[in-house]
């Protein structure tokens, strides 16, 4: 990866990253952590589990994307569930998520459109958007 020179080059990565991390209106946006601290938490487990659901229920309108630190460390694996025209960090976030509660996201959120409200966490947590 090439050295980043500028404050203007930083702002112009950052841009081009948020629009990669958008998604259409109508689809789901799942964006897993996945910084090591997430990963020894477990979430390359979660993010497996979620990419199996969605192709065996065949969930056409799922887009997966991985991402470092939320900011929710002490709830590790966090997975955020979110509409593709709303802003990133702004979704339903979800913590502690084992294995049972990720075949749930899949199942009761991207399926039915259901919230697993006993497992949103950060509702009150200033959330840091760069
Ligand atoms: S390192 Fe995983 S949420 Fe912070």
């Amino acid at each position: 990866m090439a050295k980043v020179k500028s404050w203007d080059e930083m702002k112009n990565l950052q841009k081009q990253a948020q629009q990669e991390g958008q998604g259409k209106p109508d689809e789901w946006v799942v964006v897993v952590g996945m910084a090591t601290c997430c990963v020894a938490a477990g979430a390359d487990e979660v993010l497996t589990i979620i990419h199996d659901d969605v192709k065996k229920l065949g969930l056409s309108n799922v887009r997966i994307v991985e991402t470092g630190c939320y900011g929710n460390c002490y709830a590790e694996p966090v997975v955020e569930v979110r509409k593709g025209s709303d802003a990133a960090g702004t979704g339903t976030r979800y913590g502690y998520v084992t294995a049972a509660r990720a075949h749930d996201i899949v199942e009761k959120h991207l399926k039915g459109n259901q919230i697993l409200e006993d497992a949103v966490v950060g509702k009150d947590q200033e959330v840091y958007i760069p």
